[in-house]
């Protein structure tokens, strides 16, 4: 349709049928529906009445489903506008991908990308015209369950990925039946809830804002995204869905976003909870006076806005151009000619679980886990005769990790069966041990474990945090191994030191005695469909781990927040890590820098970083520093290593980060190979956030450095003029 022929279709609507446009509901209330929602059902809809004149809808099961629901909607509809079906199609739909924040681990945008495009087939086959992915929430804080699902507590790694997720989900054109729309979320600092209690207040300067956590956002905008989610909590005092400064002044004024703003699950409804909205018809008001286009499930607006409009509390322009948003986003998704848009049986078949989605899942397990430590334990040999599997992870298929979608667990592989499919000769043991649960105290299992440990030539040890222990809702005050898995840990090593740990789980962990005692260590995050045959793989060095930390380890949870681009204090800690130097900024009880930093990871292999080179001393505005890091391969097998630039502003107008990741680049060694990887920098990456609110870059010198956090291994000054 042209956009002439869209204006004459919303003059011809009654205002109840724009409302409706900006209406979205559970499918459940149309079709009988087990997909999980993630916030309170509540009270029985008018569905069929709201049906006719309804403007989208949230989560269903297949192409089938999607189908059902758009034709029941089409027949009710006089104005004949199709419905927009959405999803939280987050890391895969059947096949799933590792969780967000191990994909932050694989520092690798382009296999990032690669996993969004299968989940873009599948999804678009199952008929889903809008995805609620990327989100990219700056998240620095473990206790915050939600951190499995962004990319890391960078910004700029976050804004990367995001950006190459919008492209290739999106494609050139939406109206192509396998692109879909995405959805940025949660606009804006959802990540930094104080305490780290989801849903909590975010009490941030507006500095901080806009240095560590819009540009995140901004990026996925800039890419091209049609909608933008806002963030549950309230940002200093406001909740973001009715934060005009936030929506309209940020979003629409100074980024230029045009696409469509939906409202999180009931968020419109959560204003008066919240105490900002007298009652929902406040709370509908506050939402549309913030540029709130859809609101998400609870019928505030299908309640109350007609009313406020026909008050004019609310002008039919505002509604209107609201309208109109969402009906544009129908147009371009070509959905007024073809309103199953990808929905197809057929389709489904053939690309769920496909082989080619499988490869790339298994590959992305594989290249996101990271190799915490490994005292020449790994790769076991493949000799070996019998293998012990203990823990509450040995034979479980809950690997995929919080928002993988219901049953999807059934395809995932499992240990047991990843190992037999590499090494079918092998005897192989299994013994759980105990359980993850938090609260599960019961030791009944551990001595059979350790048995089978002392019997073993080889141990692989699997625990770590149940998959729904972190995500939605899912914070937790302590962020220690739960359960007694720590004694199961103790005495399986005790017993046999050919013992390789694999961790499962969603959150940084705490777990500085694990490291300690463990002889090898692999975090393997949630891994995803392809879990078993990655981890064996992986075990056995037919797969080179290659992840390096996107987020630090803490110690202990008392060390939160700890970024890594920190500043330093006027006393900052001199000396080794450890023990504690009076009147320095340090702790009686424990270190400063966390267990494992940000950015390092081992591998099989050994990497050594030969040279940094810059093609000048000093550049202008106008000009770009050539930044040149020779590495070499100095080990025995092939791997992969990313090169990670880092930047310090000495002097500066407020203090700046004592270390700063402005670029990254994975490559690929052979045994004895070396190479240059090649960095340009310009004057926009050295740009802060001035005491004025101001982005500025101000002359004097600069430090750039490769190697890892707390971990810089070459330096190199310049100076911009
Ligand atoms: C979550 C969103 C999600 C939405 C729809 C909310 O509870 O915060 O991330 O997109 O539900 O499922």
């Amino acid at each position: 349709m042209t956009d002439h022929e869209l204006k004459s279709l919303l003059e011809g609507m009654t205002l109840e049928e724009k409302v409706g446009q900006l209406v979205q509901c559970n499918a459940g209330n149309f079709i009988s529906n087990s997909m999980g929602i993630t916030g309170p059902d509540g009270e029985a809809l008018p569905a069929e009445e709201m049906n006719r004149v309804l403007g989208s809808v949230l989560t269903f099961e297949n192409a089938e489903q999607a189908k059902a629901l758009q034709e029941k909607h089409l027949a009710a509809d006089r104005n004949r506008i199709p419905l927009l079906l959405m999803m939280d199609v987050i890391h895969g739909l059947r096949t799933t991908y590792p969780i967000p924040l191990a994909m932050g681990c694989g520092f690798d945008d382009a296999l990032t990308a690669e996993c969004a495009d299968m989940a873009r087939r599948e999804a678009s086959a199952c008929g889903v015209h809008v995805t609620f992915n990327p989100m990219v929430d700056t998240a620095r804080d473990a206790r915050w369950g939600r951190i499995m699902e962004t990319y890391s507590e960078e910004p700029m790694i976050n804004g990367r990925m995001g950006a190459a997720i919008v492209k290739i989900t999106q494609g050139k054109n939406l109206a192509d039946p396998e692109n879909i729309a995405c959805c940025v979320k949660h606009y804006a600092a959802y990540g930094a809830p104080e305490a780290g209690r989801d849903y909590n207040a975010v009490e941030m300067s507006e500095r901080q804002l806009r240095e560590s956590y819009l540009p995140a956002y901004k990026a996925c905008v800039d890419a091209g995204a049609r909608l933008i989610m806002p963030s549950f909590n309230a940002l200093n005092g406001i909740p973001s869905v009715a934060n005009q400064w936030l929506m309209n002044q940020v979003l629409r004024k100074e980024w230029g976003f045009d696409g469509v703003v939906i409202s999180d699950y009931d968020a419109v409804g959560e204003l008066v909870t919240q105490g900002v909205a007298a009652d929902a018809k406040d709370a509908a008001r506050l939402a549309m006076e913030a540029g709130c286009d859809i609101d998400m499930v609870k019928n505030i607006y299908y309640e109350h806005l007609a009313e406020l409009v026909r008050e004019g509390i609310v002008t039919e322009e505002a509604l209107n151009a609201a309208v109109m948003r969402v009906l544009r986003l129908k147009n371009e998704l070509g959905l007024f000619e073809n309103p199953y848009h990808g929905a197809s049986e057929e389709k489904e078949k053939a690309v769920y679980l496909c082989p080619a989605h499988r490869e790339t899942a298994r590959r992305a397990a594989e290249e996101t886990a990271v190799l915490l430590k490994n005292e020449g334990v790994l790769p076991f040999r493949k000799d070996v005769k019998r293998i012990a599997l203990i823990g509450p992870f040995a034979e479980s298929r809950q690997l995929n990790g919080f928002w993988s979608r219901p049953g999807a667990e059934q395809y995932t592989v499992t240990l047991p069966e990843g190992i037999r499919n590499l090494l079918p000769e092998a005897e192989l043991v299994t013994e759980k041990g105990c359980g993850a649960d938090l609260g599960d105290m019961d030791r009944g299992g551990i001595e059979a474990a350790v048995r089978a440990a002392k019997e073993a030539d080889a141990v692989i040890l699997a625990i770590g945090e149940p998959e729904y222990d972190s995500g939605e809702g899912r914070s937790r005050s302590d962020v220690t191994l739960p359960g007694v898995q720590m004694e199961l840990a103790e005495r399986v090593i005790a017993a046999n030191p050919n013992t390789a740990v694999l961790l499962f789980n969603g959150r940084p962990l705490a777990v500085p005695e694990l490291s300690r005692i463990a002889p090898a260590l692999l975090e393997m995050w949630y891994p995803g469909t392809e879990a078993g045959n990655a981890c064996a793989r992986l075990l056995w060095g037919d797969a080179n781990p290659c992840g390096k930390l996107s987020v630090g380890l803490p110690y202990s949870v008392g060390q939160y927040p700890m970024p890594y681009n920190r500043t330093n204090t006027g006393r900052p800690k001199p000396g080794p890590d450890g023990q504690p130097v009076p009147f320095t900024s340090c702790y009686l009880d424990g270190p400063n820098l966390p267990l494992y930093s940000f950015g390092y990871g081992l591998s099989y292999t050994r990497f050594e970083y030969e040279k940094l080179e810059t093609d000048r001393d000093s550049i202008g505005r106008e000009d770009c520093l050539q930044v040149s890091v020779t590495l070499r391969n100095a080990g025995e097998r092939r791997g992969k290593e990313t090169v990670q630039l880092y930047l310090r502003d000495r002097v500066a107008s407020v203090v700046r980060p004592i270390q700063q990741l402005i670029d990254y680049q994975k490559v690929e060694l052979a045994p004895g190979e070396r190479t240059t990887v090649r960095f340009r920098v310009t004057e926009k990456q050295l740009r802060f956030w001035n005491f004025a609110c101001r982005e500025v870059s101000e002359p004097g010198e600069f430090e750039i450095s490769c190697g890892w956090a707390d971990h810089l291994l070459l330096t190199r000054r310049f100076e911009l003029k």
